[in-house]
């Protein structure tokens, strides 16, 4: 599709090219910034990450981030090798070599590192973890609400491949997200395993029904840092929310719906499945979270 939106779009940045990498404790160039073919991280999606965003000289709620990391590190079994102080050094040496002040992202990136043989056991991986930090200029860039569109990839139980990991894998979610385009929109609207409405490929959604704020029990999607400020903001000013299930049905016919995540914050939906949300533009209380938002990160 020509006019393809994504959640994750920003302005175009020329500096881009010319940004600095981390890669285990180097600072590199992008030319020179790689990683083995050997590496468990491209061989099988062997690692986990963080994506973390500076606003004005302050990376948002870092230390939450960093927490998560190393939980879903514990969680699968990987020795990060560096303490949370030292990968949290590591950000900011990476933003000082960049000369970055605000409207950054990165993505910090964590595998069990190279192997020795290219097969899937974990004891293969013997040389420690591979880490890297790519950080870039970027500032959200969004022509339009989102549309998106319901898929047969479903959130599934956390004893196949737990939803909550932020893993590198992410191929139901790419799945998702292809069959969203296949269908015309912009990216996937998820439901759980009990036909639910759950989350998107890449995002946290919520939808607004007359002044309340839906978003679904947190089981089987990602535990978005995003999702809780906006829950925390909506407790903090009166504003009704609700961690609850709900269906398709309720949700084609909210008044507002949108999606958050660190880096596009809280984004406006358009349409779901053709049906156009609201008005089809960011609603009030979108509008209004986004202002508390904006005021809670100092952006
Ligand atoms: C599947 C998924 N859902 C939601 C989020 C948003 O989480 P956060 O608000 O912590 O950025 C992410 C971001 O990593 C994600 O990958």
């Amino acid at each position: 599709m020509t006019d393809h939106v994504s959640t994750h779009q920003a302005e175009e940045d020329a500096r881009n090219e010319d940004i600095l990498i981390y890669v285990n404790g180097r600072i590199v160039p992008k030319a020179q910034a790689v990683v083995s073919v050997y590496d468990s991280g491209f061989m099988l999606g062997d690692g986990v990450w963080e994506g973390i965003r500076l606003y004005n000289g302050r990376w948002t709620f870092l230390d939450e981030h960093i927490g998560r990391l190393f939980e879903a590190a514990k969680a699968i079994d990987l020795d990060i090798g560096l303490t949370p102080e030292q990968v949290i050094s590591a950000v900011l040496e990476t933003q000082k070599a960049n000369g970055m002040v605000t409207d950054a992202h990165a993505r910090l990136m964590l595998t069990r590192g190279v192997k020795t043989r290219p097969f899937q056991h974990p004891k293969l991986s013997q040389r420690g973890p591979t880490m890297v930090i790519i950080m870039e200029h970027s500032r959200q860039k969004l022509p339009r609400p989102i549309r998106l569109a319901t898929v047969p990839h479903l959130r599934g139980l956390p004893m196949t491949q737990d939803p909550k990991l932020n893993s590198h894998s992410k191929l139901n979610c790419i799945l998702a997200c292809i069959a969203a385009e296949k269908a015309g929109a912009d990216e996937a609207l998820m439901l759980d395993v009990h036909g639910f409405v759950n989350t998107t490929n890449a995002c946290n959604f919520f939808i607004v029904r007359k002044g309340a704020v839906w978003t679904s029990t947190g089981d089987y999607c990602m535990n978005g840092i995003t999702r809780q400020k906006v829950i925390d903001l909506c407790h903090a000013n009166d504003i009704p929310v609700f961690e609850r299930n709900f269906s398709l049905v309720e949700t084609y016919s909210a008044d507002e719906a949108f999606l958050t995540g660190t880096f596009g914050a809280q984004t406006p939906v358009g349409s779901i499945d053709g049906r156009v949300i609201g008005s089809g533009q960011m609603g009030p209380m979108t509008e209004r979270l986004r202002g508390l938002y904006k005021a809670m990160v100092g952006a």
